[in-house]
Parts: structure tokens; sequence; C-alpha cells
């Protein structure tokens, strides 16, 4: 692990202050990122999350040295993540990845590890290992041309690995994936983090970055409008969840109290504030039912980010 003099291990990724303006036709600024600061310990998965035009990209293109900030410091492991040593550390999928389309996937495997500095001897074995690890190993020989979209980003996964990065970076990872696809870049990240590499991902989906997030930064006009385990982001003071089945309908008791009622199939779901759980569980049973879950009360993403905006226009106005 990287130490700094005083003992504490260095952060993965450190980002201050960063700040990008475009100027856009004719003569227009737009403040994409405003004063976004983050900081990702050694070994951890963190996630950048936030709504369409948020500036999750161009924070990662800044890290990355893609585009250039109008003020910031970005540091990896310690050392400047915009000089050749910090860029060292770094692999990164890009939001669309582009490949030469004459290439195989193998020939592209074998380019990709040449240029990041993969010795010669290994080039072969890793190629392999790579194209195997992103589920493409019967693929090898086929014209990138003749690749679908999510094929396509299984080897962006793969080229992001390739130099077997301490800090991995990936916009938007599970983007044209099927739900297999998505499970194994899930599985394929936590990998990563037991191997004592660093992970900052962006995306749009909660149910990714529940199942892998250690602390995400949810982004919101430029700026980072909160940091946190997403649990904590979500949770809804004072209410909790509960998921009942063998009921038609919930008794007139339960009723009266609940609130946010789903029916799908045999489950009814609800919440109620939490001084009356318990007899909202005793109406349950009383009426022949049975108690499937009880949990605080979580706010969907959909619904933060809808309030989130909601609240932006407020301020606007
Ligand atoms: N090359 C560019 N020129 C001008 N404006 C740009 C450029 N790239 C991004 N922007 C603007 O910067 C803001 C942030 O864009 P960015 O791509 O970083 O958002 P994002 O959070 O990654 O969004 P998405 O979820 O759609 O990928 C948006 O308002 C966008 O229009
Ligand atoms: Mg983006």
């Amino acid at each position: 692990m990287s130490e700094i003099p005083h003992g504490a291990p260095v952060a993965a990724i450190r980002i201050e202050g960063a700040r990008k303006v475009y100027t856009v036709f004719p003569r227009a600024q737009r403040v994409a990122v405003d004063d976004v600061t983050l900081e990702v310990p050694q070994g951890a998965i963190h996630g950048l999350l936030g709504p369409n035009g948020a500036g999750k990209t161009t924070t990662l293109k800044m890290l990355l040295g893609l585009v250039r900030p109008a003020a910031g410091t970005f540091m990896v492991l310690g050392l400047d993540s915009r000089t050749r040593a910090g860029r060292a550390q770094l692999g990164f999928l890009p939001e669309q990845p582009y490949f030469p389309p004459q290439l195989t996937a193998r020939q592209a495997m074998r380019l990709y590890a040449r240029l990041s500095g993969v010795p010669e001897r290994e080039i072969a074995a890793r190629t392999t290992e790579l194209l195997d690890r992103v589920g493409l190993e019967g693929r090898a020989s086929t014209q990138l041309s003749a690749f679908s979209r999510g094929m396509l980003q299984r080897l962006g996964i793969a080229q992001a690995i390739v130099s077997r990065p301490k800090v991995v970076v990936l916009d938007e990872p599970a983007s044209g994936l099927d739900p297999l696809g998505q499970r194994d870049v899930r599985n394929l990240m936590l990998q990563l983090r037991d191997e004592g590499a660093t992970v900052l991902l962006s995306s749009h989906q909660l149910s990714e970055a529940e199942a892998v997030c250690d602390r995400v930064s949810i982004m919101s006009r430029g700026r980072v409008a909160a940091e946190g385990p997403i649990a904590d982001l979500l949770s809804v003071a004072g209410r909790t969840t509960i998921r009942v089945g063998g009921l038609q309908a919930l008794p007139q008791a339960v009723w009266g109290r609940a609130a946010d009622v789903v029916q799908q199939g045999d489950l009814i779901s609800f919440s109620v504030e939490d001084a009356d759980v318990r007899a909202a569980i005793d109406g349950v049973y009383d009426a022949g039912g049975a108690v499937v879950e009880v949990e605080p009360k979580c706010e969907s993403l959909e619904d933060y980010f809808t309030r989130m905006l909601a609240d932006e226009k407020g301020e606007v106005a």
C-alpha cells in the first residue's frame, strides 16, 4: 500500500475543487462541473450517481486528463493523475468506447496490452485471460465490426484493466449490457476490489450502485449534492416498509395507518410510521396474513432524483 510520510494510507483518488466551464456556440459559457470534491480510499468502490448532464463524465475525464479543468487538483495514489506517472496507475472505460472495427477482439486486446506497457511475453496469456474474464472467450477471432453493443462494452471493460491498474475508472459500465452481463460486471468490480484495486464508476442504476458501492456521491448540475453510503442517503427517517403475504387487501386497522401501498401478485407492501409498526404487524396477523419483510423505508433513486430536480427548479424560480 502506498504511504505518505506520516504513515496514513494515501487516498486512491482525491479530487478537490474540480471545475469545468464549456464554451458553447456561439459564445455562451456552461458550468459543467462546479467545485467538486471527492476522496476514495484504497480498496473501495465509489459510485458517481446523478441525472443526465449532472457532470459525471466531465469529472471522470478531468481526472483522466482528457478534459482540461478550469480549476482543481486531481490525485491518484498521491500522484497528480494528469501526469504520466499518475495516469499509469489508472485504467479507464469511456462512456462510448471506440475500437478499430477491422480488428478481431484478440488483436484489439493485444494492441491495448502493448500500448499500456504489458511485457511482450505476457501479452498472449493476458489477452486470453481477459477475454475469458469478460465472457468473450468464444469471440476472440470475431472482427469487432460484427460485435454487438454489449460485446463492445465487455471488450471496453477488458481494455480498462489490461495493465492491472490499481485504480479503475468506469463510466457507466453496465451500459448496453443484458442482465447477465450486468451481473458479470458487478462481480468483476467486486473481484477487482478483492484483489486490492479501487473502483470509481458512474451509474444511473440504483441496483448496480447498491450492489457494489461502499459509498456514492450524488451529482446534480455540476455539484456534489450528497455523499455517503447509499442506504443512508436514501433512507426516509421515521418510516418503515412492511411486506405481507396471504391477504387479498389490507385490513381496515392497517389501511388507516399505511401509505405507499403497492400490491404485486400475492404480496402487498406499504409503509407506516415507526411507532405504528407493531400495531400494523398485529393487524396483518389478526387478518390471517403473514409478514414477509420489515425494513427501514428507503426512497427509490428515481424519487430522489425527481425530488432533487424539483428542488432545483424551485431554486431557479
Ligand atoms: N464537449 C462539450 N461541450 C459543451 N458542453 C458539454 C460538453 N460535454 C459535456 N457538456 C455539458 O456539460 C454538462 C455535463 O455533462 P456530462 O457529460 O459530464 O454529464 P453526465 O453526468 O455524464 O451525464 P450522462 O448521465 O448523460 O452521461 C452537460 O450540461 C453537458 O451538456
Ligand atoms: Mg456521462
